[in-house]
């Protein structure tokens, strides 16, 4: 009886704090297995002469040296055949040539920037060759070109397919190997960024696409910290809901007290260079059902990745403390779910901030903006940081202005606005300048409290949200804010995106926090 007892302790104890088992009513996770294996990348100065071969092409002309005359001579007359011309984004695919499974001749050729055309062909080999069981041999690329295929490689073969258990294709796990001169070189790039790089968008994907009956506010954190384990340079510190009420958070705190998973404010401090830090502070609603304000059916699940924002900033923190970057910088997670219940906040509540300022909640589903006035002025007030981007899937409206081209870019700081449009056209995630007028303000004023939510029938709705975290930001900080609510979820694949989570901030936010500069 004793032995039993102490099983039962003993297995209790062995669920860590953040589980929702044994909690009345919190239903069955599925089960957690890993992702399917996918291929790992390396680099190597020969081709294999078997398995699948992959030739990376500017124009008709066949890259010299890699090829056996006899192997030349075939892929050359297939060239003049299929009048190939190895623009970017053509591709032929030939079989029965040597002992090759496979050789794919992948277009890259033409105008414009050759590292964006690099990583989007990397994807696309990924992509094409997916389900290939053979190993794969790039070739065409220089030395210091690989790194850029390496990455969109990574980026594009991204998978989430843990939750299947039926029917389950999981891709090849034999290697790609890119073939270059200086292999060394080509390593070190990628070793010394490049990896990091795609660990981080792979993490804010990953966090986006799982449902919220995985991640919550709690389970967000546990996530993050597994990831960040034994990372060098970081500190983690996270407010629960208890530590948020005694400093007057109640923005926070308003928007997650509909739900039975408790907020969370978490904070990832990564110091590798010297001054005040860069603050990137995300939007982390881990499903916005609306709350009372209560949204339509259509579409809602989408709602789980409403903590894209609060993700793109662990992950992009997780890219430069990983690659030891010459920085400091923090990721700031405002984590709530927003739901009705019967202790929800009403449209009309009026709550407070961390400093003391006050806001009529017109609409719950405007929450965003909510539980980024709190996360700003703490880390304002803890911080003093050097400049705070906030990144967030804050309105559809940002979508309707910019689809999934651009993100919308907001700031009252020129200098540093165009710091990020430049790190977003090098680093593959563009930006586009939307304004914010004094007279925007003046819609969000309230009739009983300092500023409201939302003002109805407010045409320009994303710059109206960004009016409102700026009413949080005091202005001698230098702030921009994100508004990727249109280019966080890709309805299709593109090279370097499966449909689904984009991940997208995490390579803007890694660039633009290497070069700033005030
Ligand atoms: N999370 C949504 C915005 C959103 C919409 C993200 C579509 C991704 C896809 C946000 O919390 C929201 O509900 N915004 C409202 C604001 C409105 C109530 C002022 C919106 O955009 O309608
Ligand atoms: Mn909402
Ligand atoms: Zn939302």
């Amino acid at each position: 009886m004793r032995r039993h007892l102490l099983a039962l302790i003993l297995a209790t104890a062995a669920i860590p704090a953040f589980a929702q088992s044994g909690s009345a009513g919190w239903g069955v996770e599925p089960s957690t297995v890993a992702n399917s294996q996918s291929r790992p990348i390396s680099f190597a100065s020969r081709a294999a002469d078997d398995g699948v071969l992959v030739i990376l092409m500017r124009d008709a002309n066949l890259p010299d040296g890699v090829l056996s005359a006899a192997t030349e001579a075939n892929v050359k007359a297939a060239i003049a055949n299929a009048r190939f011309d190895g623009q970017d984004g053509s591709k032929l695919t030939l079989r029965g040539i040597g002992r090759h499974a496979r050789i794919d001749l992948v277009g890259m050729g033409g105008e414009g920037d050759v590292t964006d055309r690099l990583r989007r062909a990397g994807g696309r080999i990924a992509q094409d060759v997916r389900d290939e069981a053979h190993a794969v041999s790039i070739v065409g690329a220089a030395s210091d070109e690989a790194a850029a295929i390496a990455l969109g490689y990574s980026l594009g073969q991204y998978r989430f397919d843990r939750y299947k258990t039926v029917g389950k294709s999981a891709p090849s796990a034999q290697p790609a190997t890119i073939v270059v001169a200086d292999v060394r070189r080509a390593e070190a790039e990628w070793k010394s960024r490049g990896a990091a790089l795609a660990e981080g968008v792979t993490l804010t994907r990953d966090l986006s696409t799982e449902p919220a009956n995985v991640i919550y506010p709690e389970s967000f954190v546990a996530r993050v910290r597994e990831a960040f384990a034994g990372v060098q340079g970081v500190k983690i510190d996270v407010l629960d809901e208890a530590a948020m009420r005694r400093l007057g958070m109640g923005t926070l705190t308003g928007v997650g007290q509909g739900s039975r998973r408790p907020p969370r404010l978490m904070v990832i401090d990564y110091r590798g260079g010297s001054g005040a830090p860069v603050a990137l502070v995300g939007k982390g609603i881990t499903f916005d059902s609306g709350g009372i304000s209560i949204k339509p059916n259509a579409g809602m699940w989408e709602m789980k990745s409403d903590m894209a924002g609060a993700a793109a900033t662990v992950g992009a923190v997780l890219s430069l403390a990983k690659s030891h970057a010459n920085v400091n910088v923090l990721a700031v997670a405002a984590l709530a779910e927003n739901m009705p219940g019967g202790n929800a906040q009403r449209p009309g509540d009026v709550v407070r901030t961390f400093s003391g300022k006050t806001i009529e909640v017109m609409n719950t589903d405007a929450e965003g903006r909510l539980v980024l006035a709190d996360a700003n002025e703490y880390v304002i007030a803890n911080f003093r940081p050097a400049a705070l981007v906030n990144i967030a899937t804050l309105t559809g409206a940002v979508g309707n202005a910019l689809g999934y081209e651009y993100a919308g870019l907001f700031s009252r700081d020129d200098a540093l606005a165009a710091q990020l449009s430049t790190a977003g056209k090098v680093a593959g995630e563009d930006v586009w300048r939307l304004p914010l007028h004094p007279n925007h303000a003046k819609t969000m004023k309230s009739d009983i409290a300092d500023i409201k939510n939302s003002a109805e029938g407010g045409k320009p709705g994303a710059s109206l949200g960004a009016t409102f975290i700026g009413f949080f930001v005091d202005p001698a900080t230098p702030w921009a804010h994100l508004d990727i609510a249109g280019v966080n979820w890709a309805d299709s694949s593109d090279d370097l995106t499966p449909k689904g989570a984009s991940g997208w901030g995490v390579r803007i936010l890694d660039e633009f926090v290497r070069n700033w500069k005030r």
